[in-house]
Protein backbone atom coordinates (compact mmCIF):
# COMPACT_ATOMS: atom_id res chain seq x y z
CA UNK A 1 0.00 0.00 0.00
CA UNK A 2 1.04 3.66 -0.90
CA UNK A 3 1.95 5.57 2.37
CA UNK A 4 1.52 9.32 2.11
CA UNK A 5 3.09 11.29 5.14
CA UNK A 6 2.05 14.93 6.20
CA UNK A 7 4.22 16.90 9.05
CA UNK A 8 3.40 19.93 10.67
CA UNK A 9 4.29 23.10 9.12
CA UNK A 10 6.45 25.58 10.24
CA UNK A 11 5.32 28.27 13.02
CA UNK A 12 4.64 31.06 10.64
CA UNK A 13 2.57 28.54 8.38
CA UNK A 14 -1.22 27.54 9.69
CA UNK A 15 -2.22 25.72 6.55
CA UNK A 16 -1.54 22.03 6.11
CA UNK A 17 -1.33 19.63 2.83
CA UNK A 18 -4.63 16.88 3.46
CA UNK A 19 -8.14 17.51 4.75
CA UNK A 20 -10.30 14.69 6.21
CA UNK A 21 -12.01 14.72 2.93
CA UNK A 22 -8.73 13.73 1.01
CA UNK A 23 -7.54 11.58 3.42
CA UNK A 24 -10.97 9.43 2.37
CA UNK A 25 -10.32 9.67 -1.12
CA UNK A 26 -6.88 8.77 -1.02
CA UNK A 27 -7.92 5.56 0.40
CA UNK A 28 -9.99 4.76 -2.15
CA UNK A 29 -7.28 5.06 -4.35
CA UNK A 30 -4.71 2.48 -2.43
CA UNK A 31 -3.20 4.99 -0.10
CA UNK A 32 -2.92 5.59 3.55
CA UNK A 33 -2.33 8.85 5.23
CA UNK A 34 -0.11 9.35 7.98
CA UNK A 35 -0.30 12.71 9.65
CA UNK A 36 1.64 14.08 12.32
CA UNK A 37 0.09 14.78 15.35
CA UNK A 38 -1.10 18.23 16.01
CA UNK A 39 -0.55 19.12 12.45
CA UNK A 40 -4.17 20.14 11.17
CA UNK A 41 -5.29 21.96 14.66
CA UNK A 42 -4.28 25.78 12.78
CA UNK A 43 -6.73 24.64 10.42
CA UNK A 44 -9.55 23.36 12.95
CA UNK A 45 -8.63 19.63 11.76
CA UNK A 46 -8.43 17.67 15.14
CA UNK A 47 -6.83 14.13 15.41
CA UNK A 48 -9.92 12.96 16.39
CA UNK A 49 -11.08 14.24 12.61
CA UNK A 50 -8.07 12.69 10.92
CA UNK A 51 -8.59 9.50 12.42
CA UNK A 52 -12.39 9.16 11.61
CA UNK A 53 -11.55 9.90 8.37
CA UNK A 54 -8.69 6.62 7.97
CA UNK A 55 -5.35 8.40 9.19
CA UNK A 56 -3.15 6.70 11.30
CA UNK A 57 -1.90 10.36 13.47
CA UNK A 58 1.74 9.59 15.02
CA UNK A 59 4.81 11.64 15.79
CA UNK A 60 6.75 13.13 12.69
CA UNK A 61 9.25 10.12 12.80
CA UNK A 62 6.77 7.91 12.26
CA UNK A 63 5.27 10.01 9.67
CA UNK A 64 7.93 10.42 7.48
CA UNK A 65 9.50 6.91 8.04
CA UNK A 66 10.23 5.12 4.84
CA UNK A 67 6.70 7.43 3.37
CA UNK A 68 6.46 7.43 -0.51
CA UNK A 69 4.72 10.39 -0.98
CA UNK A 70 5.34 13.51 1.18
CA UNK A 71 2.91 16.09 0.72
CA UNK A 72 3.54 19.92 2.16
CA UNK A 73 2.40 23.15 2.08
CA UNK A 74 5.64 24.93 1.86
CA UNK A 75 8.71 23.30 0.83
CA UNK A 76 10.16 20.48 3.36
CA UNK A 77 14.07 20.25 4.61
CA UNK A 78 16.25 17.98 2.86
CA UNK A 79 16.18 16.06 6.58
CA UNK A 80 12.46 15.42 6.38
CA UNK A 81 13.07 13.90 3.03
CA UNK A 82 15.71 11.94 3.71
CA UNK A 83 13.35 9.73 5.95
CA UNK A 84 11.19 9.31 3.29
CA UNK A 85 12.03 6.08 0.56
CA UNK A 86 14.79 6.59 -1.46
CA UNK A 87 13.56 8.16 -4.65
CA UNK A 88 10.15 9.04 -2.85
CA UNK A 89 7.33 12.00 -4.55
CA UNK A 90 7.54 15.22 -2.36
CA UNK A 91 4.73 17.73 -3.94
CA UNK A 92 4.71 21.30 -1.96
CA UNK A 93 5.00 24.93 -2.95
CA UNK A 94 8.29 25.22 -3.11
CA UNK A 95 8.95 29.01 -3.72
CA UNK A 96 11.03 27.49 -6.74
CA UNK A 97 12.88 30.63 -7.58
CA UNK A 98 14.16 31.66 -4.32
CA UNK A 99 16.88 30.17 -1.87
CA UNK A 100 18.62 27.83 -4.69
CA UNK A 101 21.12 25.64 -2.31
CA UNK A 102 17.54 24.61 -0.83
CA UNK A 103 16.55 23.74 -3.64
CA UNK A 104 19.73 21.70 -4.65
CA UNK A 105 19.74 20.22 -1.24
CA UNK A 106 15.99 18.95 -1.82
CA UNK A 107 17.45 17.58 -4.89
CA UNK A 108 20.84 15.41 -3.54
CA UNK A 109 18.12 13.50 -1.50
CA UNK A 110 17.63 11.52 -4.62
CA UNK A 111 13.42 12.51 -3.91
CA UNK A 112 11.29 13.14 -7.19
CA UNK A 113 10.02 16.59 -5.91
CA UNK A 114 7.14 18.30 -7.66
CA UNK A 115 6.85 22.53 -6.95
CA UNK A 116 2.78 23.09 -6.76
CA UNK A 117 3.57 26.91 -8.21
CA UNK A 118 4.98 25.38 -11.58
CA UNK A 119 1.49 23.96 -12.58
CA UNK A 120 0.25 24.78 -16.11
CA UNK A 121 -2.41 26.85 -16.52
CA UNK A 122 -4.38 24.66 -18.72
CA UNK A 123 -8.02 23.66 -18.47
CA UNK A 124 -6.85 20.09 -17.14
CA UNK A 125 -4.35 21.41 -14.27
CA UNK A 126 -7.79 23.65 -13.17
CA UNK A 127 -8.54 21.34 -10.31
CA UNK A 128 -4.50 21.28 -9.25
CA UNK A 129 -3.84 24.98 -9.58
CA UNK A 130 -2.70 25.90 -6.55
CA UNK A 131 -1.88 29.65 -7.29
CA UNK A 132 -5.11 30.19 -8.17
CA UNK A 133 -6.65 28.54 -5.12
CA UNK A 134 -5.03 30.47 -3.09
CA UNK A 135 -5.07 33.91 -4.60
CA UNK A 136 -8.59 33.84 -4.64
CA UNK A 137 -8.56 33.79 -1.38
CA UNK A 138 -6.30 36.05 -0.44
CA UNK A 139 -7.83 38.32 -3.07
CA UNK A 140 -11.17 38.38 -0.94
CA UNK A 141 -9.03 38.23 2.19
CA UNK A 142 -7.46 41.87 1.37
CA UNK A 143 -10.68 43.96 0.62
CA UNK A 144 -11.72 42.34 3.86
CA UNK A 145 -8.89 43.08 6.06
CA UNK A 146 -8.60 47.10 4.00
CA UNK A 147 -11.86 47.06 4.47
CA UNK A 148 -11.62 46.77 8.27
CA UNK A 149 -8.49 49.26 8.47
CA UNK A 150 -9.79 51.65 6.60
CA UNK A 151 -11.90 52.62 9.59
CA UNK A 152 -15.02 54.12 7.44
CA UNK A 153 -17.74 52.33 5.33
CA UNK A 154 -17.46 51.15 1.88
CA UNK A 155 -21.18 51.52 0.59
CA UNK A 156 -22.85 54.56 -0.43
CA UNK A 157 -25.91 54.88 2.51
CA UNK A 158 -28.42 57.36 1.97
CA UNK A 159 -29.80 57.91 5.55
CA UNK A 160 -32.30 60.69 7.16
CA UNK A 161 -29.32 61.79 8.96
CA UNK A 162 -27.41 62.35 5.35
CA UNK A 163 -25.73 60.10 3.03
CA UNK A 164 -22.45 58.57 3.13
CA UNK A 165 -20.30 58.69 0.10
CA UNK A 166 -19.25 55.18 -1.24
CA UNK A 167 -15.13 54.74 -0.90
CA UNK A 168 -13.28 54.06 -3.77
CA UNK A 169 -11.28 51.51 -4.33
CA UNK A 170 -8.77 50.42 -6.85
CA UNK A 171 -7.16 47.18 -7.79
CA UNK A 172 -4.27 46.79 -9.54
CA UNK A 173 -3.60 43.46 -11.26
CA UNK A 174 -6.34 41.60 -12.36
CA UNK A 175 -5.00 38.36 -12.30
CA UNK A 176 -7.19 35.64 -9.88
CA UNK A 177 -6.56 37.95 -6.68
CA UNK A 178 -7.55 40.81 -8.89
CA UNK A 179 -10.25 39.64 -10.12
CA UNK A 180 -11.96 38.37 -6.57
CA UNK A 181 -11.10 41.39 -5.08
CA UNK A 182 -12.91 43.33 -7.42
CA UNK A 183 -15.78 41.05 -7.11
CA UNK A 184 -15.62 41.60 -3.35
CA UNK A 185 -15.26 45.35 -3.23
CA UNK A 186 -18.11 45.51 -5.36
CA UNK A 187 -20.25 42.97 -3.08
CA UNK A 188 -19.32 45.52 0.09
CA UNK A 189 -20.19 48.29 -1.80
CA UNK A 190 -17.33 50.30 -2.89
CA UNK A 191 -16.94 51.90 -6.23
CA UNK A 192 -14.24 49.99 -7.54
CA UNK A 193 -12.09 50.65 -10.51
CA UNK A 194 -9.13 48.35 -11.83
CA UNK A 195 -6.30 48.51 -13.95
CA UNK A 196 -3.59 45.78 -15.11
CA UNK A 197 -1.21 45.18 -18.48
CA UNK A 198 -3.29 42.65 -20.51
CA UNK A 199 -5.96 43.73 -22.88
CA UNK A 200 -7.70 40.47 -21.91
CA UNK A 201 -8.11 41.60 -18.67
CA UNK A 202 -10.43 44.68 -20.06
CA UNK A 203 -13.64 43.12 -20.27
CA UNK A 204 -13.22 40.43 -16.99
CA UNK A 205 -13.29 44.20 -15.00
CA UNK A 206 -16.04 45.49 -16.99
CA UNK A 207 -17.84 41.96 -16.75
CA UNK A 208 -17.52 42.75 -12.62
CA UNK A 209 -19.50 45.99 -13.29
CA UNK A 210 -15.68 47.92 -12.03
CA UNK A 211 -14.33 50.31 -14.29
CA UNK A 212 -11.03 49.68 -16.49
CA UNK A 213 -8.50 52.23 -16.19
CA UNK A 214 -5.05 51.18 -18.37
CA UNK A 215 -2.95 52.79 -20.78
CA UNK A 216 -4.09 51.13 -23.72
CA UNK A 217 -1.34 52.06 -26.33
CA UNK A 218 0.61 49.49 -28.67
CA UNK A 219 2.82 47.88 -26.38
CA UNK A 220 -0.20 46.93 -24.15
CA UNK A 221 -1.83 44.97 -26.98
CA UNK A 222 1.13 43.03 -27.38
CA UNK A 223 1.78 42.56 -23.15
CA UNK A 224 0.41 39.08 -22.30
CA UNK A 225 2.72 35.88 -23.45
CA UNK A 226 1.75 32.67 -24.57
CA UNK A 227 1.45 31.18 -21.29
CA UNK A 228 -1.17 33.90 -20.16
CA UNK A 229 1.17 36.28 -18.10
CA UNK A 230 2.38 39.89 -18.42
CA UNK A 231 5.40 40.92 -20.15
CA UNK A 232 7.64 43.60 -18.61
CA UNK A 233 6.43 46.84 -19.69
CA UNK A 234 9.48 49.27 -21.32
CA UNK A 235 10.60 52.19 -19.72
CA UNK A 236 8.25 54.24 -21.77
CA UNK A 237 5.34 52.16 -21.15
CA UNK A 238 5.91 52.28 -16.93
CA UNK A 239 6.35 56.28 -17.29
CA UNK A 240 3.35 56.59 -19.12
CA UNK A 241 1.55 54.43 -16.46
CA UNK A 242 2.84 56.12 -13.30
CA UNK A 243 1.85 59.24 -14.74
CA UNK A 244 -1.99 57.74 -15.04
CA UNK A 245 -1.85 56.15 -11.79
CA UNK A 246 -0.62 59.33 -10.18
CA UNK A 247 -3.69 61.26 -11.30
CA UNK A 248 -5.86 58.21 -9.95
CA UNK A 249 -4.45 57.04 -6.70
CA UNK A 250 -5.01 60.56 -5.24
CA UNK A 251 -8.63 60.34 -4.92
CA UNK A 252 -8.94 56.61 -3.50
CA UNK A 253 -9.21 54.98 -0.36
CA UNK A 254 -8.64 51.61 -0.59
CA UNK A 255 -5.72 49.82 -3.04
CA UNK A 256 -5.18 46.67 -3.50
CA UNK A 257 -2.24 45.36 -5.66
CA UNK A 258 -1.50 42.19 -7.03
CA UNK A 259 0.82 42.98 -9.89
CA UNK A 260 3.06 39.92 -10.58
CA UNK A 261 5.59 38.88 -13.66
CA UNK A 262 6.59 35.08 -12.47
CA UNK A 263 10.47 34.64 -11.55
CA UNK A 264 10.72 38.27 -11.23
CA UNK A 265 10.35 41.16 -8.65
CA UNK A 266 7.23 42.58 -8.21
CA UNK A 267 6.71 45.55 -10.82
CA UNK A 268 7.05 49.22 -8.65
CA UNK A 269 3.83 50.68 -9.23
CA UNK A 270 2.94 52.72 -6.41
CA UNK A 271 5.97 55.51 -5.98
CA UNK A 272 6.45 57.36 -2.54
CA UNK A 273 5.11 60.54 -4.24
CA UNK A 274 2.44 58.93 -5.34
CA UNK A 275 1.74 57.98 -1.68
CA UNK A 276 2.17 60.73 -0.31
CA UNK A 277 -0.10 62.48 -2.46
CA UNK A 278 -3.34 60.18 -0.92
CA UNK A 279 -5.70 61.11 1.37
CA UNK A 280 -5.30 60.48 5.24
CA UNK A 281 -7.23 57.38 5.92
CA UNK A 282 -6.41 55.25 3.02
CA UNK A 283 -5.49 51.94 3.01
CA UNK A 284 -3.22 50.06 0.80
CA UNK A 285 -2.37 46.29 0.67
CA UNK A 286 -0.16 44.97 -1.22
CA UNK A 287 -0.54 41.49 -2.13
CA UNK A 288 2.72 41.21 -4.68
CA UNK A 289 5.17 41.87 -0.78
CA UNK A 290 6.68 38.42 -0.86
CA UNK A 291 7.63 39.56 -4.15
CA UNK A 292 8.79 42.86 -2.66
CA UNK A 293 5.56 44.46 -3.26
CA UNK A 294 4.01 46.95 -5.80
CA UNK A 295 4.59 50.10 -3.58
CA UNK A 296 7.93 51.51 -3.04
CA UNK A 297 7.76 51.62 0.69
CA UNK A 298 6.25 48.88 1.10
CA UNK A 299 7.72 46.70 4.09
CA UNK A 300 6.97 42.69 3.52
CA UNK A 301 5.51 41.18 6.37
CA UNK A 302 4.70 44.54 8.22
CA UNK A 303 1.83 47.42 8.44
CA UNK A 304 3.43 50.80 8.33
CA UNK A 305 1.47 54.05 8.20
CA UNK A 306 2.90 57.17 6.34
CA UNK A 307 3.29 60.39 8.04
CA UNK A 308 0.18 61.87 5.98
CA UNK A 309 -1.77 58.65 7.50
CA UNK A 310 -1.77 56.19 4.61
CA UNK A 311 -1.33 52.68 6.20
CA UNK A 312 0.58 50.14 4.00
CA UNK A 313 -0.59 46.80 4.70
CA UNK A 314 1.92 44.04 3.06
CA UNK A 315 1.22 40.79 4.52
CA UNK A 316 2.85 37.85 3.53
CA UNK A 317 0.88 34.76 3.73
CA UNK A 318 -2.92 36.01 3.45
CA UNK A 319 -4.69 32.90 2.21
CA UNK A 320 -3.39 31.89 5.62
CA UNK A 321 -5.21 34.18 7.46
CA UNK A 322 -8.53 32.08 6.55
CA UNK A 323 -6.39 28.57 6.96
CA UNK A 324 -9.72 26.69 6.98
CA UNK A 325 -10.78 27.30 3.96
CA UNK A 326 -7.04 27.58 2.66
CA UNK A 327 -6.10 24.16 3.79
CA UNK A 328 -9.24 22.48 2.15
CA UNK A 329 -8.58 23.84 -1.31
CA UNK A 330 -4.98 23.11 -1.28
CA UNK A 331 -5.98 19.17 0.12
CA UNK A 332 -8.15 19.01 -3.02
CA UNK A 333 -5.47 20.20 -5.41
CA UNK A 334 -3.01 18.20 -3.95
CA UNK A 335 -5.22 15.00 -4.38
CA UNK A 336 -5.70 15.54 -7.86
CA UNK A 337 -2.32 16.06 -8.54
CA UNK A 338 -2.01 13.00 -7.01
CA UNK A 339 -4.89 11.15 -8.54
CA UNK A 340 -3.04 11.67 -12.05
CA UNK A 341 -0.02 9.40 -10.14
CA UNK A 342 -1.88 6.53 -9.76
CA UNK A 343 -2.44 3.07 -11.79
CA UNK A 344 -6.45 2.82 -10.56
CA UNK A 345 -6.32 -1.00 -11.02
CA UNK A 346 -3.09 -2.30 -9.50
CA UNK A 347 -3.49 0.92 -7.04
CA UNK A 348 0.00 1.67 -6.76
CA UNK A 349 1.96 4.35 -7.88
CA UNK A 350 2.93 4.94 -11.85
CA UNK A 351 3.86 8.24 -13.12
CA UNK A 352 3.79 9.47 -16.54
CA UNK A 353 7.02 11.16 -16.91
CA UNK A 354 6.02 12.29 -19.97
CA UNK A 355 2.17 13.61 -18.50
CA UNK A 356 2.95 17.57 -19.38
CA UNK A 357 1.38 18.22 -15.83
CA UNK A 358 4.21 16.04 -14.10
CA UNK A 359 7.14 17.78 -17.00
CA UNK A 360 5.51 20.73 -15.67
CA UNK A 361 5.93 20.72 -12.22
CA UNK A 362 8.98 18.43 -11.88
CA UNK A 363 11.88 20.38 -10.17
CA UNK A 364 13.98 17.27 -9.01
CA UNK A 365 15.00 13.57 -9.86
CA UNK A 366 17.75 11.27 -9.67
CA UNK A 367 19.89 13.18 -7.75
CA UNK A 368 19.41 16.31 -9.94
CA UNK A 369 17.39 20.00 -10.80
CA UNK A 370 15.54 19.11 -14.12
CA UNK A 371 13.54 22.17 -14.22
CA UNK A 372 13.97 24.08 -16.91
CA UNK A 373 13.44 27.52 -15.41
CA UNK A 374 15.76 26.79 -12.88
CA UNK A 375 18.58 25.62 -15.05
CA UNK A 376 20.83 28.75 -15.07
CA UNK A 377 21.75 29.00 -11.25
CA UNK A 378 20.99 32.96 -9.83
N1 LIG B 1 -6.45 27.19 -15.78
C1 LIG B 1 -6.44 28.35 -16.36
O1 LIG B 1 -6.74 28.46 -17.52
C2 LIG B 1 -6.00 29.54 -15.58
C3 LIG B 1 -6.14 29.55 -14.21
C4 LIG B 1 -5.70 30.67 -13.49
C5 LIG B 1 -5.12 31.75 -14.15
N2 LIG B 1 -5.02 31.70 -15.50
C6 LIG B 1 -4.39 32.82 -16.22
O2 LIG B 1 -3.04 32.91 -15.82
C7 LIG B 1 -2.62 34.25 -15.93
C8 LIG B 1 -1.93 34.72 -14.67
O3 LIG B 1 -2.86 34.84 -13.58
P1 LIG B 1 -2.35 35.08 -12.10
O4 LIG B 1 -3.49 35.40 -11.24
O5 LIG B 1 -1.47 33.96 -11.67
O6 LIG B 1 -1.44 36.38 -12.31
P2 LIG B 1 -0.19 36.86 -11.49
O7 LIG B 1 -0.42 36.63 -10.04
O8 LIG B 1 1.06 36.33 -12.08
O9 LIG B 1 -0.23 38.44 -11.78
C9 LIG B 1 -1.32 39.21 -11.36
C10 LIG B 1 -1.67 40.23 -12.42
O10 LIG B 1 -0.70 41.27 -12.45
C11 LIG B 1 -0.68 41.77 -13.76
N3 LIG B 1 0.50 42.62 -14.00
C12 LIG B 1 1.79 42.23 -14.17
N4 LIG B 1 2.57 43.30 -14.38
C13 LIG B 1 1.76 44.40 -14.28
C14 LIG B 1 2.00 45.80 -14.39
N5 LIG B 1 3.21 46.28 -14.64
N6 LIG B 1 0.95 46.63 -14.26
C15 LIG B 1 -0.31 46.13 -14.01
N7 LIG B 1 -0.59 44.83 -13.90
C16 LIG B 1 0.45 43.97 -14.03
C17 LIG B 1 -0.74 40.52 -14.60
O11 LIG B 1 -1.15 40.79 -15.93
C18 LIG B 1 -1.75 39.68 -13.85
O12 LIG B 1 -3.06 39.86 -14.34
C19 LIG B 1 -3.85 35.04 -16.31
O13 LIG B 1 -3.86 35.17 -17.71
C20 LIG B 1 -4.97 34.15 -15.87
O14 LIG B 1 -6.16 34.40 -16.59
C21 LIG B 1 -5.43 30.63 -16.23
Amino acid sequence: MVTIAVASESADEPRIAVSPDTIKKFAALGAKVRVQSGAGLRSRISDEAYKAAGAEVVSRADALAAADVLLAVRRPSAEDVKALKPGAIVAAMLDPYSDRDGIDALAATGASVFSMEFMPRTTRAQSMDVLSSQANLAGYKAVVDGAAMFGQALPMMMTPAGTVPAAKAFIMGVGVAGLQAIATARRMGAQVTATDVRPATKEQVQSLGAKFVAVEDEEFKQAQTATGYAKPMSPEYQAKQAELVAQHIKNQDLVITTALIPGRPAPKLISRAMVESMKPGAVIVDLAAERGGNCELTEPGKTIETPNGVKIFAPLNLAGTIAVNASSLYAKNLLAFLDIMFDKKEKTLAVNWDDDLIKGTLVAKDGAVVHPNLQSKT
